[in-house]
């Protein structure tokens, strides 16, 4: 049985200590495929390293991060630009991108404007988007809406919204990333996910973040994917084979993961 964790922020400092073993019980557990979202600039090298030594388990994204985006942000894009026309071929998404209002709200016309022109860069390079929405939902679906192109394809990462907007969403050709919060009691997200074609979903750990019972409070890694997909296993009551056949094909298809050569 195999995973793939659409979501893991494993360049992050947090795994420095251990990243090659937590690597290893990831593969270990089946999960032997992990795509990587960009933060901004000051992480590229640090997630290129990671993604160039460990090829046929990481796979690096592009983008700025909304909490990152600050004064500057026209450089961080230009950066991001210029990256893609010189070797779009290492990148397999754009992310993450999108609109945090929980945070800081003090850039929020900027994020916005971000946003939009990453949507643009996803449409040139023929790129799928990871998405982050906190308490934006509804201003990301306008932007995405606004450009009125059925090639733009993606994951809203981390989702945590109504089955309403779910819904939205995935009527727009988009997927839902399903993370640990599926397996919090009362998160709402059970009825979203019983709500919604497995064919529509991927998993993900947004790891360090956002670990799955019985793993809260500590730091999260990949290797609890397969957690994820037992609690969506249990909601839809079908066997974990099913998810993790499915949810892997899905991701596949969207991140283009049979065209490296190196997996
Ligand atoms: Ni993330």
């Amino acid at each position: 049985m195999n995973f793939i964790d659409t979501h893991t922020h494993l360049y992050a400092e947090e795994f420095d200590p251990d990243r090659d073993a937590v690597i290893q019980r990831a593969v270990d557990k089946g999960v032997d495929r992990l795509l990587l979202p960009a933060i901004d600039k000051s992480y590229y090298e640090r997630m290129m390293s990671v993604a160039e030594f460990h090829k046929t388990v990481c796979f690096p994204m592009i983008g700025l991060h909304p909490t990152s985006v600050k004064a500057n942000f026209r450089e961080e894009l230009n950066f991001i630009k210029e990256t893609l026309e010189k070797s779009r071929e290492k990148f397999h998404g754009i992310g993450e991108i999108g609109i945090d209002l929980y945070w800081d709200k003090t850039f929020v016309n900027e994020q916005a404007l971000a946003f939009s022109d990453q949507l643009d860069l996803a449409i040139k390079f023929q790129l799928p988007i990871a998405i982050h929405t906190r308490n934006s939902f509804d201003i990301a679906i306008k932007l995405i809406r606004q450009k009125n192109n059925p090639e733009l394809k993606g994951v809203f990462h981390c989702f945590s919204g109504s089955v309403e907007q779910a819904q939205q969403a995935t009527s727009l050709g988009f997927m839902l990333g399903i993370g640990g919060i599926i397996t919090y009691k009362n998160s709402g997200l059970q009825k979203v996910v019983e709500a919604t074609s497995l064919d529509l979903i991927v998993l993900e750990t947004d790891a360090p973040y956002l670990p799955p019972v019985p793993y809260r409070g500590q730091r999260n890694e990949s290797a609890y994917i397969p957690l994820i997909a037992g609690r969506i296993a249990e909601l839809k009551q079908i066997p974990l084979e099913e998810v993790a056949e499915i949810t892997t094909q899905n991701a596949v298809t969207l991140f283009k993961l049979m065209l490296d050569a190196g997996s």
